[in-house]
């Protein structure tokens, strides 16, 4: 038995009792309760840990730029129990292999929960589709070619059946590549910075298709990183309709617009772009109604020395586990838009219901993944602090409230940031 003590749960303290890996029960008083090892939660409040639907680890392939270990690392410090990398891996994570190759790196690290993502297309080509079914029995719980499109709509046809006969959910990265050849969102901004363009309708096009198609066969597919006010539209029809598409956007889409990329600060440069303010209040609307199902990091760390180039030449991304909740809590929560409560459905219980995940949820005899939060106390974002490798990130300097304090994996303190602070 395990005590975590003095916590806000729904606005009211309390103490959680774990038995082994579950929660066994939620009680206002544990003073008959002793000789039991417990964490004193100091009345901070309490929710579900995170779930991120969208990660890159990097490994195997990239480990310059991130580590299965330091990306977990960087998880836990954000709040997160359970990550699902992308398989643009090098390798690509297109086989069986690779998919337990992650899983076996992953518990020997042992910090937070990893389900990977494999590939549609072998070698995210587009051509051929991956063998989806072995790497599902290895541990794969979707697919997408994430950083690249599938540009053949037959393709994709052809995995939305394929993978809905299997259980497995499609990721979508909407990107039509013709409209798509600028390293910025087309507008004034872009013109301003003399960066070249990229259309909205390169993600809108790809996301109506997505979605056609899901209609058409009946099956479900899942957005990755909406970023524009049409896709929110489109979204928000296709769910009128009935349609089973789900989507989530990401904590840059929230916080960030073009005028970022004013200063060629390449931290700023993700794919999709930051776009405008009217996008980014069309994605908060859309979180607000529920078009938007789950807010995703798309955590994509990248070296120093690749983001030190000039802003046609750098790769696109941003490192996003540690700052996640902070930004979205500052933004959203802390500025009276929308309660911690829904706050916390979009980045645990929802994305960990679209890839059908055992995660997400306080509940008895429910896993104990728990996030400690201090929503007081403000401080400024320091990526330099982070223990992803990748400081990639256009908010540093931002003042934010909601700071991740400790994170709790199956009934273990993974991660607390008083006795890392101490070290
Ligand atoms: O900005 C991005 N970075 N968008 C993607 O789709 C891929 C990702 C990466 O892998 O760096
Ligand atoms: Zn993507």
């Amino acid at each position: 038995m395990f005590l975590i003590k003095n916590v806000k749960v729904n606005g009211e303290i309390a103490n959680i009792i774990l038995s082994g890996n579950k929660v066994s029960g939620i009680v206002k008083d544990v003073e008959k309760i002793t000789d039991v090892p417990s964490f004193d939660a100091q009345g901070r409040v309490i929710i579900p840990a995170f779930v991120d639907i969208h990660t890159h680890l990097r490994e195997p392939g990239f480990e310059s730029k991130e580590e299965i270990a330091t990306g977990l690392k960087a998880a836990v410090a954000g709040g997160y129990s359970a990550v699902c990398p992308m398989p643009n891996t090098n390798p690509v994570t297109d086989n069986k292999y690779i998919v337990s190759y992650i899983k076996t790196r992953a518990k020997e690290v042992n910090l937070a929960r990893v389900y990977p993502i494999g590939a549609i297309s072998k070698g995210l080509k587009g051509e051929e589709l991956a063998e989806m079914a072995s790497m599902k029995n290895a541990g794969a719980v979707a697919v997408s070619d994430d950083g690249m499109p599938v540009t053949n709509s037959n393709l994709m046809r052809k995995a939305m059946e394929y993978a809905d006969g299997l259980g497995l959910k499609v990721i979508s990265h909407s990107e039509d590549k013709s409209l798509a050849e600028g390293h910025a969102n087309e507008g004034a901004n872009a013109t301003r910075a003399g960066i070249e363009g990229i259309s909205r309708v390169a993600e809108e096009a790809m996301v109506a298709r997505e979605i056609l198609l899901a209609d058409s066969l009946n099956t479900s597919v899942h957005i990755a990183h909406v970023s524009t006010a049409n896709s929110v539209d489109l979204v928000r029809w296709a769910k009128a309709k009935g349609i089973k598409v789900t989507c989530e956007t990401c904590p840059h889409y929230i916080v960030g617009t073009d005028e970022l990329i004013l200063g060629y600060d390449c931290n700023a440069k993700v794919n999709p772009p930051l776009r405008e303010e009217n996008d980014r209040q069309a994605i908060i609307a859309g979180l607000l109604d529920g078009t938007i199902d789950a807010i995703a990091t798309d955590h994509a760390p990248h070296t120093k020395a690749e983001k030190d180039r000039e802003f046609a030449l750098a790769p696109n991304g941003i490192s996003g586990l540690e700052s996640a909740f902070s930004l979205c809590y500052t933004a959203l929560v802390e500025s009276g838009l929308m309660s911690l409560c829904r706050l916390s459905e979009l980045m645990s219980k929802n994305p960990s219901k679209i890839l059908n995940l055992p995660c997400g949820e306080i509940a008895e005899g429910g896993l104990a993944d728990f996030v400690i939060i201090d929503i007081d106390n403000e401080y400024e974002i320091d990526s330099s602090k982070w223990y992803s490798k990748g400081k990639n990130t256009p908010f540093n300097g931002y003042r934010v409230k909601g700071q991740v304090m400790t994170t709790i994996v199956d009934g273990n303190v993974v991660f607390n940031r008083e006795s890392e602070e101490r070290k």
